[in-house]
């Protein structure tokens, strides 16, 4: 059961599409009651003299301290664990942690990050003592929420919103799948990319020219590991400007892309947020004339740096900027690129001039003078703290419905609306073919139209295992097609942090090698190519499989991964497994995440076969009973475990999904002597946006050692 609370006058986010019946709403009590929970101690005021009253400051003096701010509270017991808030740091159970939605450009995912690029407000509390309670909350609104998940009382949840005004529905559920299933409807069907999108897919930030690309291409076509496609970062623009190809470097685009496009290979572009301020660029010159841009105190265009140098930001909250802007893509679309990522939408901002003049002035004063602890360290923080300054989000403004609001009012609605307006216009642009797009800041809501990664992590072991978390997180939250910058994006990985990596990114729906660190982390520049090639290529065997419980998960607002404990239930063990996850219906993983590691402790919780691949052709099968087993694997080695009764459909890999064939099958079973068992496979052209069609599933049957299905060739594995 959804209810929906609404408190003052919030901005529309469109996060939900039909909004359920306001059964409840507006409510006017001091504290919110959380399902199953007593009255709290909520209408006190917190030591520190934070007030925990939603009431908006009529109340009593508690509000009045806090008047412009909204607490919601919940205690949280010893069983509980609590789920969800997207691709915040942290494990699968958030617990013990404060977590901040701020949409930020983040270059360092340390541990102790407060907020990454994107604004998940949906969570899931759930006490696994028997007949516990359990319910979701999602906090809809454009302002800041801070989730302290018990770091600061372990027993209290405390839920913070800067700005007052906000829809609160909460979601109560027998257990977190069916709480996650219900907001999941709520929210609507997730983004479906193309099918080549769930190939091999290469990046680099250092790609500079029409050369570079043929020569990767090449590359991954000499040492035969399959490549679907390839990404455009920055460099190919003109000049940094957003929707231009450098003429320079890219003299033969069309050609490029042609040529790419006979390989199979798909070009994927880049598109930045700040337009550049340069009279004679032509979306500069239309977005000045046909007044596009957030404005300053003075209304005139606002003007920050970013990479390009000053940049105006488009005003996205407005419809019809919207769809001007979602219109740029043409440019590309028009020019047979079908794949897009959109980029620094959080908005970031390097400086303004107003903070830049500030740090100037601190070095004028100083110049002269010999620094000491305290001046040393103020003109350091000067310059530390012109990137992303809380401060220049107060400088511009956005009209949203004839109003002028202040940009950190709806900062969080920024990155969202923008890939929008790419998503809405692809489907205006292209109707009969999908369009790859994922960016890099979000908000719930736009899971319907892109997906997402997660933005500059490192070549660390830990943020390999920060992967495997935010995994079923994300996916929580509606973004089903996500996946993190495979190898690290920042500094040098080395060859067993790659493997391994490679062999998690197997089954994440976006599987893109991406970075910028001085060591080349292309597939073929390491000594064990070899082992990374049937890697990729155990990957695209899989892609009948992935791709289907992909689909199948958006058409039924389940999840792709998922936590052991949404198949298990609870018992004392699942729900505190936190590095193995659910692929789809048939599948567990159990990723190694440890540098040196040479196989690991998996848990089964329930007898499981385990296939242990060092190629498609080479693998060993072991049956293991439920419960805990040290499994060995080597570097090459790769295992899944499959549920009993479950099927896997797998095809023969190819240099592209383009030349694979999926109507021959074959398929991997667990299935006992005498047993039948049934597999739904979603399969289709690939880009086709007619999905929810009886022919695209097909019906896969395993009985007396053989398989079967009348619409493809199959055969056991
Ligand atoms: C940002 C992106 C990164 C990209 C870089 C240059 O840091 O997160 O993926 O390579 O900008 O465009």
């Amino acid at each position: 059961m959804i209810t929906r609370y609404r408190f003052g006058t919030p901005i529309e986010t469109d996060t939900v599409p039909r909004k359920p019946d306001p059964a409840t709403g507006p409510v006017r009590h001091l504290a919110v009651h959380l399902p199953g929970e007593p009255v709290t101690a909520s209408e006190q005021e917190k030591p520190g003299g934070e007030a925990v009253n939603p009431s908006r400051g009529e109340a009593g003096p508690a509000a009045n301290k806090q008047a412009d701010k909204l607490f919601f509270t919940c205690p949280l017991r010893e069983a509980d664990i609590v789920y969800g808030l997207g691709e915040q740091m942290g494990g699968i159970n958030k617990r013990n942690a404060v977590y901040t939605s701020r949409c930020m450009d983040n270059d360092l995912h340390t541990e102790d990050r407060r907020s990454l690029y994107s604004a998940h407000n949906f969570l899931v509390v759930h006490d696994t003592a028997r007949g516990g309670r359990t319910f979701g909350a999602f906090v809809d609104c454009a302002g800041i929420v801070t989730f302290d998940v018990g770091e600061t009382r372990r027993d209290e949840l405390v839920i913070t919103l800067d700005d007052p005004d906000a829809d609160l529905y909460l979601i109560e559920g027998a257990d977190p799948a069916d709480v996650v299933r219900q907001f999941r409807q709520l929210i609507g069907q997730s983004y479906i990319p193309p099918k080549w999108a769930f190939g091999y897919q290469q990046s680099r930030w250092g790609y500079r020219t029409e050369e570079d690309f043929r020569d990767v291409a090449e590359r991954y076509r000499t040492a035969r590991i399959p490549l679907d496609a390839l990404y455009m970062d920055i460099d190919y623009m003109d000049d940094y400007e957003s929707f231009t190809v450098s003429p320079e470097r890219f003299p033969h685009f069309d050609q490029l892309v042609s040529e790419m496009r006979a390989q199979g290979v798909h070009l994927v572009p880049i598109i930045d947020a700040g337009i550049k301020v340069k009279p004679g660029y032509r979306v500069y010159d239309e977005g000045v004339a046909q007044n596009r841009f957030c404005k300053d105190e003075k209304g005139e265009d606002f003007v920050c740096g970013v990479w390009p140098g000053h940049c105006h930001f488009v005003d996205v909250l407005d419809p019809d900027n919207r769809r001007w802007f979602g219109e740029q893509y043409r440019a590309l679309l028009d020019r047979g690129i079908d794949g897009f990522w959109n980029d620094m939408n959080e908005p970031s901002i390097f400086y303004t001039e107003e903070r830049l003049a500030e740090a100037y002035a601190l070095v004028d004063e100083l110049r002269n003078g010999e620094l000491d602890l305290t001046t040393y360290f103020a003109m350091k923080d000067a310059f530390g703290a012109l990137s992303n300054n809380p401060a220049d989000y107060r400088l511009f403004y956005h009209t949203v419905n004839g109003r002028r609001v202040r940009h950190d009012k709806v900062h969080n609605l920024y990155g969202y609306n923008l890939s929008r307006a790419a998503g809405e216009a692809f489907e205006r642009l292209s109707p009969d073919k999908r369009i790859l797009l994922f960016s890099r800041s979000s908000m719930i809501g736009m899971h319907r139209v892109s997906g997402i990664w997660t933005g500059d992590n490192m070549a660390w072991w830990s943020h390999l295992r920060l992967a495997v978390c935010q995994m079923p997180n994300i996916q929580m939250c509606g973004f089903l097609y996500t996946g993190s910058d495979l190898g690290g994006f920042g500094s040098d990985t080395d060859e067993e942090l790659m493997v391994r990596w490679l062999e998690f990114a197997a089954f994440v729906p976006l599987m893109r090698n991406h970075s910028a660190s001085p060591r080349a982390q292309e597939l073929d520049c390491f000594t064990c190519t070899d082992t990374m090639r049937r890697i990729v290529e155990l990957r695209y065997a899989l892609i009948p499989y992935l791709y289907s419980e992909f689909v199948k998960a958006a058409l039924a607002g389940d999840l792709y991964f998922k936590p052991l404990s949404f198949v298990y239930g609870d018992n004392g063990r699942t729900e505190r497994v936190e590095d193995q996850l659910m692929v789809g219906e048939s599948i567990m993983i159990a990723p190694v995440v440890e540098q040196n590691a040479r196989g690991r402790y998996v848990y089964l919780p329930e007898p499981m076969r385990m296939v242990r691949f060092r190629a498609l052709d080479d693998y060993d099968v072991a049956d293991l009973a439920a419960g805990d087993h040290w499994v060995d694997l080597a570097l090459n080695e790769l295992a899944i475990f499959i549920r009993p009764g479950h099927l896997v459909p797998l095809a023969q890999p190819a240099q592209t999904t383009r030349d694979m064939d999926f109507t021959h099958l074959r398929v991997l079973a667990n299935v006992g002597a005498g047993e039948t068992a049934a597999y739904t496979l979603y399969d289709d052209d690939g880009y086709t946006r007619a999905i929810d069609v009886p022919e695209h599933f097909h019906t896969v049957t395993v009985e007396n050692g053989a398989a079967s299905c009348p619409t493809k060739h199959m055969e056991l594995f």
